[in-house]
């Protein structure tokens, strides 16, 4: 990585992520006429360097919300594509978080069986995890990120200026995919993030530090194992726990912070399973807690927590596969009965550790 960016090896070849403080910089020797797909939300904040990047090409405005990345939802953005004359060799370009990043990415994978994209991420989340590593996840009925491809884009953008006008919960949801990739690197890395937890918020210096590391970190797991079939699967930490909370609460709780539960869900079942330390429950716990502050507040139905954890698509047979750390902190993928002793420790932690 170099102070301006890093390439990443996919395989569809190289792709390049670059670091502009501008938002929304034109993207680097592209002639391809080009169909934008747009957070709207970011259209209307945006809106002046977004005219100037987009000049007449055809814009797609989307709201961004679980309900939009459904598989039902696509036919009406195909329909717009094709009334704008879209063809093979024409680019498709997000901007937005990963909400749009799923959206485009599905349909750049699909349609006409692969066309290019390019990437601008405008949330923390995307800009610090999502936007490399190939993947688009669509919805189906209840069951989130169920339909899905690995199709890298050609660029991705990201631009620091985006960040400030991101709802406070929006940038704790991308604090908690930013603790996910620390804690996969160790507890140190864990440590020195907690550290400056505080001036990750007030400080924007300090946000690019990590978002850098976060990427950095991420980086070697997904060159090597792009289609996640072996050791990129740990990257799921927090996740089984994650998507069962955010589809149980039909997406009360935005994704970054169900994936940042989950990973203190996971930590407790660790805990109660004899693996990690308690005290290394609490040091980690005491950070994690903070960044789902406001959340605990959202009801939690048991039953349909246990039903959506049941179906995640990692688990094999009738066990369920969970991201665990050991005793070492280290995380690893592990098998656990789907029984009456882990519908106890869900309840518990939700009843008496969550607010602890
Ligand atoms: N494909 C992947 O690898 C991958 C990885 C992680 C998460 N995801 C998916 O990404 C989604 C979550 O993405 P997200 O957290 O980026 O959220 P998002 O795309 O839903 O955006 C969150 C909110 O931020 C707003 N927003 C976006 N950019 C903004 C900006 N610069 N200023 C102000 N508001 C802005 C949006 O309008 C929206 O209200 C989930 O569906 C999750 O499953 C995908
Ligand atoms: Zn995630």
């Amino acid at each position: 990585m170099t102070d301006r960016g890093l390439s990443i090896a996919s395989h569809r070849g190289p792709y390049t992520v670059r670091f502009d403080d501008e938002p929304l910089q034109p993207l680097a020797a592209v002639t391809a006429p080009r169909h934008y797909l747009i957070d709207s939300r970011v259209a209307d904040l945006y809106r002046e360097p977004f005219e100037r990047l987009a000049g007449g090409s055809s814009v797609l405005r989307i709201a961004a919300n679980e309900h939009a990345k459904t598989l039902s939802s696509l036919t009406p953005y195909i329909e717009h594509l094709v009334a704008h004359g879209i063809r093979r060799d024409h680019l498709l370009v997000a901007i937005g978080g990963g909400v749009i990043q799923d959206i485009t990415c599905f349909l750049a994978s699909t349609m006409f069986r692969g066309m290019e994209w390019c990437f601008y991420p405008t949330t923390l989340l995307a800009q610090a995890d999502s936007c490399i590593g190939s993947k688009s996840s669509i919805n189906t009925g209840a069951v989130k990120n169920l339909v899905g491809t690995f199709y890298p884009p050609r660029q991705v953008v990201i631009s620091a200026g985006v960040l400030e006008t991101l709802d406070p919960a929006d940038v704790r949801s991308g604090v908690g995919e930013m603790i996910k990739v620390h804690v996969i690197e160790g507890p140190q890395s864990f440590d020195t993030l907690a550290g400056c937890y505080e001036r990750l918020f007030s400080d924007r210096g300090t946000m690019q530090h990590f978002i850098k590391r976060s990427l950095a970190i991420k980086q070697p797991y997904i060159e090597k194992d792009e289609f996640d079939r072996g050791p990129r699967n740990i990257f799921n930490y927090g996740h089984s726990f994650g998507h069962a909370l955010e589809s149980a609460t039909d997406y009360a709780i935005p994704h970054g912070i169900g994936v940042t539960i989950g990973m203190d869900m996971a930590n407790f079942v660790s805990w109660q399973l004899g693996q990690l330390q308690g005290d290394d429950f609490s040091r980690m716990h005491r950070v994690i807690r903070r960044n789902y502050a406001g959340f605990e507040d959202v009801p939690v139905p048991q039953q349909a927590f246990l039903t959506a954890i049941s179906r995640d698509k990692k688990n094999a047979d009738a066990n369920l596969t969970l991201i665990l750390p050991g005793a070492d902190c280290r995380v690893a993928p592990q098998q656990v009965q789907n029984d009456a002793r882990f519908a106890e420790l869900c309840r518990r932690y939700f009843e008496e550790i969550q607010r602890a």
